[in-house]
């Protein structure tokens, strides 16, 4: 097999700040509230005329430069998200005009937080076996589209963005080393936004009901992230046959601070080996992994060699690990 590995990156987020100051006026919560419970201090939200598609399309651009490949010469798109522009078109197909990469097979993967590690892992097969040899993956939302901003329990968590990386063949000895995808259906309903779909299309019933908005029961979720940020660390280390120490930069869904404190006791790792940006960002679903991907390179803090973990869990309920040589 190939070996794969990311080869450029980029991200992008929408120019407008909503912080916690400004979330005081709209809903009975405070600052201290969600930084005690959440480490969110702000997040960003895109522009009424933005869509997926356009946050996709600027962390592309970045990324693709930052690889030096032309559009032409990706031969597939996997945008993760679950705020698509439109059911269909697929987000990337509208990426793959917007950037005129006339080649690329395009689709949409959708795993919730957990849908870029799963685009990787995708990719990564796709690229290994020989069928492709660049590949785009972005993991992309536009979260606040549906956040319901009279609900303190959920609007205090989410935000926008984008990350994207160009995967292709890398050096012997480099690149991606290990993946852990998993499902746990039986918890769908923890996490879900109810009606838009063939269940449940979009009548007023539907919109009276707010039924077009996020609905999450918080703390089960919280003890399902907590238990999968372990197991699925230790399992993708296993496979890579790493352990704990030889974590460089472990890089966690940016959901909750107290989420990734507790995957940091239990794998023992201190904070200079964390990348952690949840107080900028907030939860930005698909986008939250490559996000602090992006940025941890764009700081300097991954070198060639380097090991990095990334896991990631979501609606699904799903989670998703990988274990990447830098
Ligand atoms: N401001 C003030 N008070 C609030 C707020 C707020 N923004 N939100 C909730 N509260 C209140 C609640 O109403 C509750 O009051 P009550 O006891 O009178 O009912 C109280 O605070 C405590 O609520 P808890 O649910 O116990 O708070 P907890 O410490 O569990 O934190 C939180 C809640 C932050 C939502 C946490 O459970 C969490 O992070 N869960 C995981 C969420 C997550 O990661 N989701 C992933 C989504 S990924 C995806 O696929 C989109």
């Amino acid at each position: 097999l190939r070996p794969v590995g990311v080869i450029g990156t980029g991200k992008y987020v929408p120019e407008r700040i909503l912080d916690n100051a400004e979330l005081e006026k709209m809903v009975d919560t405070n600052d201290e509230w969600i930084v005690s419970r959440t480490g969110i201090r702000e997040r960003h939200i895109a522009a009424p005329e933005q869509a997926t598609s356009d946050l996709a399309y600027e962390a592309s651009i970045k990324a693709l430069e930052s690889a030096g490949i032309a559009a032409e010469e990706i031969d597939l798109i996997i945008v993760a998200t679950i705020t698509p522009d439109t059911s269909f078109p697929s987000t990337a197909c509208i990426l793959q005009e917007k950037l005129g990469a006339k080649k690329a097979a395009a689709f949409d993967l959708s795993a919730a937080c957990s849908g870029f590690v799963y685009s990787l892992a995708a990719a990564t097969g796709f690229i290994q076996n020989g069928m492709y040899n660049n590949a785009l993956v972005i993991g992309a939302d536009t979260l606040s589209r549906i956040t319901d901003y009279t609900d303190r329990n959920t609007c205090v968590l989410f935000g926008d963005g984008a990350g994207a990386v160009v995967l292709g063949e890398v050096a012997e000895g480099r690149g991606f080393q290990s993946f852990d995808l998993g499902a746990e259906g039986a918890g769908g309903d923890l996490l879900k936004l109810p009606a838009g779909g063939s269940r449940l299309p979009s009548s007023n019933a539907t919109l009276e009901a707010k039924q077009h908005f996020i609905s999450m029961n918080g703390r089960d979720v919280f003890k399902f992230a907590v238990r999968v940020m372990g197991t699925a660390t230790e399992e993708v280390l296993r496979k890579a046959e790493m352990t704990k120490d030889d974590i460089d930069l472990f890089i966690p869904h940016q959901a909750n601070i107290r989420i990734i404190q507790s995957a940091m006791q239990r794998l023992d790792l201190s904070e200079d080996r964390v990348m952690i940006n949840v107080d900028k960002y907030a939860n930005t679903s698909a986008a939250s992994i490559p996000l602090a991907l992006v940025e941890a390179a764009e700081q300097g803090r991954i070198k060639e060699g380097d090991r990095v973990v990334m896991v990631g869990f979501g609606g699904g309920l799903t989670w998703g690990g990988a274990a990447l040589i830098w």
